[in-house]
């Protein structure tokens, strides 16, 4: 049997808490009540063979495999589908029984093709053992009587095929399909013998809905559906545990291995925040770690025109140091800076920040959060007293309304959606605030109670109203807002709220939603037992995404909907490690733990662990980190795994300043876009070669552990601290587990974790320490953090981006679930047959009065800059909005964004840009210029 499968306890556990004496066998045991008997048996220690049931579906009962007896009763009850009751007394072998299986056995293999031996799931095929467990020694109906022998193959997904040949019609991946994934995919045509599985309308995997998350691989009991990646390499012979290097769901996942090559990734059943479920990206996109692209050695140059030269470690470190500890000497401490990566560990993203604030001796370190969810870390700490979601993801299990304001979790956060979607089937109300019709608002078996499709800029106008509705119909939680709120803020934020200018009447005309659907929507929120708000990026990336934050944390805590399961506020992160990165202190403002650096009680307790002074004034933004690159003050720069270049707005800004600086060092996987303005690039690992962890979306620190050595030579943490000790800091760590040993001693909601901790309790939801020893599922249970909830007044100020005739367009953006972000590891797999180019959706009407039609090229042009991509013309925006995705660097979605920025944390405005669309014959000027410089470039990478 394959030594990395997962153990199967045949049917879901019971939720009861009681528990029921039986007999199994003539041995007692003790389960509990509401089990099937089949996992009873299976907890007791008793294999009853089964074929249609696994433990995360619903019991089928079609196989007849998986029979017993029951003492009184009479004929052979399915186990998996027969619930266990006091005083049972069961039978699982007996000589009638095995009749029975062998028979059932016996058709199943006659229609199957005999070729075990040289199967790709051979040793991992359930059939096959259940062949051996019921002891098929012969099979009497021959093979030449009607089979499907010769049904075809379907290898259409780049990642698993469909071999109908072996299939055997139990339906698990259908039920897989529909309960765990929420697609609906698969479906049983026919019926009796002519019965088969279909993915969509008779298509192939590729053409129909399937998502390719794999669960029905998963689920299937035969080679039928089997990873491509399996019938290549062959079944795995060892396995480590880890988690997912994509979004911030953070799932758990068995990396199984053939010697020293991955096979497969198999989601893992006891990851707290997946619970062995998975999207394509985590589950088939690693590809990239081993992609020819990738740059295994360090390389220098002398100017960016030059070609660049591979170097060893030393050199390379030497090197960077050396011109960093120049340009420090002539243009003063400040003039160098650092960027940690959401991409990296916490570990490895503790020692960037630490050596900035120690070896650089500024605080002139900001991380990519800025550009995404810095508004949610400054719009809860200030009402709610943290930084951070208030809630686990399986919380949502008990909302009743779950309110989903800017953002598409089924593409962007896919795990954590069907999670939900399972909760909308069992009958929560759904209610989408976002500009775009998003797959949520419809899809099978759901439909949201109300889509609010407000203009892109117009949330804070929009979550007044609702609050308005709230406040003048009687919904506040008087009770709760008394006991647990401050009530001095609560009364001005309520004066406010009554404005006029903040009635559904009042914002519908702005906000291009009509009143009545917004009293609707507010009263299905303010009158629910829980009801729960899960948000995105397009809350936060605005001119006021932080006043945007406050407004919904007022509106929870007006209804009392904080601090108990089924409700909250819930950003939903977008990078693997975006909450870790922002929690070890890579804010220019704060030092791990979200501490002040200004405040000399927390600088004395790193100083004196460090030997250092810290610098008490906070550093620059990245913003003002290229505006003082301009200004020719800002000269140089450390940059772990981000690529600013694609990433940040207004693309010709940032490129003027990458390009004014005197020394650039990229750590990355590829020479990303930033890197064509480097001097040092630095090579770092991949996920697959880490050790550390990571911190998702709902808090929960996850450990990340190596299944391979560092394939470039060197772990990223060890490159920091080598180049530390080249600047002249003495750092000397000698494990990633001494770095969180640390980070732990030093940040008080930390203190309990290690790499030890965390290996025997699986993962934990800081703060975890001497009050919360096991960690904090839900924060803010008994009173707030900050003690009283503060209410913050939240006037809408419209951002300064308007649209007028010459650019009578918002464009708004966001992604697509086969690409990640700026697309440089999911680029480099086979998603890309699913989403190659970047499109740019537009309303028929728009799309039709300007003579554009679908699949042609357009000319999108802004205030800052103009590009041209594809146009794809659907109704899920509206008229007057178009919507791009960022994932392709030769698109430039950011050519065209603005530098207007979220006014309390300058996260740039992604996601209103003025502008105007035309038919298009040829590629931007931009688009020219950066295909020639790829091509320099190239050039470059050859001749060195
Ligand atoms: S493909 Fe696999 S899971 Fe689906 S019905 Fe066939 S054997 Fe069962
Ligand atoms: S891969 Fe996922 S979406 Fe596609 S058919 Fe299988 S379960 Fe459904
Ligand atoms: S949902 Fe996110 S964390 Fe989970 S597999 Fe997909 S990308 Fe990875
Ligand atoms: S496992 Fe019970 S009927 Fe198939």
């Amino acid at each position: 049997m394959n030594k990395t499968r997962q153990i199967d306890l045949g049917t879901p556990a019971s939720t009861a808490a009681e528990s029921v004496k039986i007999e199994i066998d003539g041995l007692p045991a003790t389960v509990k009540a509401g089990s099937s008997i089949l996992r009873a048996a299976r907890e007791s220690g008793v294999d009853i063979p089964k074929l249609c049931s696994t433990d995360n579906l619903k019991p089928f009962g079609s196989c007849r495999l998986c029979l017993v007896e029951v003492e009184g009763r009479k004929g052979y009850p399915a186990s998996c589908t027969t619930p266990v009751e006091a005083g049972m007394k069961i039978r699982t072998q007996t000589e009638a029984l095995s009749r029975i299986r062998r028979n059932v056995m016996e058709l199943y293999i006659s229609d199957h093709p005999l070729d075990c031996l040289t199967c790709s799931a051979n040793g991992d095929c359930e059939l096959q053992d259940m062949a051996g467990a019921v002891g098929l020694r012969e099979v009497r109906y021959g093979f030449d009587g009607e089979n499907h022998l010769d049904a075809p193959v379907d290898a259409s997904n780049p990642y698993f095929q469909f071999d109908a040949s072996k299939c055997i019609v139990c339906s698990r991946c259908v039920r897989a399909c529909d309960e765990v994934q929420g697609t609906f995919a698969l479906t049983i045509e026919g019926r009796g013998f002519e019965s088969k599985v279909s993915a969509g309308m008779n298509e192939g995997f590729l053409d129909s809905e399937c998502v390719s998350c794999g669960a029905c691989v998963q689920a299937c009991p035969t080679a039928t559906l089997m990873e491509k990646s399996i019938v290549d390499h062959g079944m795995p012979d060892h396995s480590v545990v880890t988690t997912c290097a994509y979004c911030g769901v953070g799932c758990s996942f068995q990396v199984e291995m053939k010697g020293d090559q991955v096979v497969r990734m198999t989601p893992y059943k006891d990851g707290q925040a997946n619970h062995g479920h998975s999207c394509v990206k985590g589950r088939f996109a690693w590809g990239y770690a081993s992609h020819r692209d990738r740059v295994m050695k360090p390389l220098i140059r002398e100017n960016t025109s030059d070609p660049w030269r591979e170097v060893d470690w030393d050199e390379a470190i030497g090197y960077a140091a050396k011109r960093f500890k120049e340009i420090r000497a002539e243009h003063g401490r400040k003039s160098i800076g650092g960027i940690t990566s959401s991409r990296c560990t916490n570990e490895e993203v503790f020692v960037v920040q630490k050596l900035v604030r120690a070896g650089f001796g500024n605080n002139n370190v900001d991380t990519c959060a800025r550009v995404c969810h810095s508004p949610t870390g400054y719009g809860l700490k200030t009402t709610l007293g943290t930084s951070a979601g208030t809630q686990p993801f399986d919380s949502v299990m008990d909302a009743d309304v779950i309110m989903v304001i800017g953002a598409n979790p089924t593409v962007a956060h896919p795990v954590f959606a069907s999670q939900m979607k399972r909760r909308l089937r069992e009958g929560a109300q759904l209610i989408v605030v976002d500009p775009r019709e998003i797959g949520l608002v419809r899809s099978p078996h759901i439909e949201a109670a109300h889509h609010l499709p407000l203009s892109p800029g117009t949330n804070v106008p929009m979550i007044n109203a609702l609050a308005h509705v709230i406040v003048q119909e009687g919904l506040v939680d008087d009770a709760y807002v008394h006991e647990r709120c401050d009530l001095d803020s609560f009364e001005a934020w309520k004066a406010m709220i009554l404005k006029p200018e903040n009635s559904p009447e009042a914002v519908a005309k702005t906000a291009g939603v009509d009143a009545h659907s917004i009293r609707a929507a507010a009263r299905l929120y303010g009158g629910a037992k829980n009801a729960a708000i899960y948000y995105g990026l397009g809350v936060t990336e605005h001119s006021q995404g932080s006043t945007m934050v406050m407004g919904m944390a007022n509106l929870a805590m007006a209804t009392g909907n904080i601090g108990r399961s089924g409700v909250g506020v819930n950003p939903l992160r977008g990078q693997n490690n975006v909450q870790g990165s922002c929690d070890m202190g890579s804010f220019p403002h704060e030092l791990p733990g979200y501490r002040p650096v200004a405040d000399d009680e927390v600088r004395n307790r790193f100083e004196q662990h460090w030997g250092v002074t810290i610098d008490p004034e906070p550093g620059f933004r990245i913003p003002n980190m290229f505006d003082a690159a301009c200004a020719g003050e800002f000269k140089g720069m450390y940059i772990q795994g981000e690529d600013l270049a694609q990433s940040d707005p207004n693309t010709h800004h940032v490129e003027t300043a990458l390009s004014s600086m005197e020394c650039i060092v990229v750590q990355d996987l590829f020479l990303n876009e930033t890197a064509k303005f480097a001097h040092v690039f630095l090579p770092g690992t991949s996920f697959l070669e880490k050790d550390g962890t990571f911190i998702n979306a709902e808090r929960r620190i996850n450990r990340v552990r190596p299944v391979m050595e560092a394939q470039q030579g060197k772990d990223e943490w060890l490159i920091t601290q080598e180049l530390a000790q080249a600047m002249g800091y003495p750092m000397n760590y000698e494990s990633a587990a001494q770095i969180m040993d640390e980070i732990a001693e030093l940040t008080p909601t930390f203190n309990n974790v290690s790499f030890e901790f965390l290996d025997e309790v699986g993962s934990v939801q800081w703060p975890c320490n001497e009050a919360a020893p096991m960690g904090t599922p839900i924060m803010h249970i008994d009173q707030f953090v900050r003690g009283k909830g503060l209410f913050v007044e939240t006037d809408y100020v419209p951002t300064e981006e308007r649209t007028n005739r010459k650019f009578p367009l918002l464009l708004t953006t966001g992604r697509i679930l086969s690409q990640y972000n700026v697309g440089a590891q999911t680029r480099r797999t086979e998603n890309n047959v699913w989403y190659g180019e970047d499109l740019l959706e537009v309303h028929p009407h728009d799309a039709e009065t300007r003579g554009i039609r679908d699949g042609q090229l357009v000319a999108l042009a802004s205030r800052k800059g103009d590009i041209t991509l594809r146009a794809k013309i659907t109704t899920r925006v509206k008229p007057g909005v178009v919507y791009t995705t960022f994932h392709n660097p030769e698109t430039g979605a950011n050519v065209v964004t603005t530098e207007y920025s979220d006014w309390a944390t300058n996260c740039p405005e992604y996601k209103v840009t003025a502008v105007q669309i035309a038919p298009a014959s040829h590629r931007s000027g931009w688009q020219q210029e950066f295909a020639a410089r790829a091509r320099q470039q190239g050039k470059i990478a050859e001749t060195n």
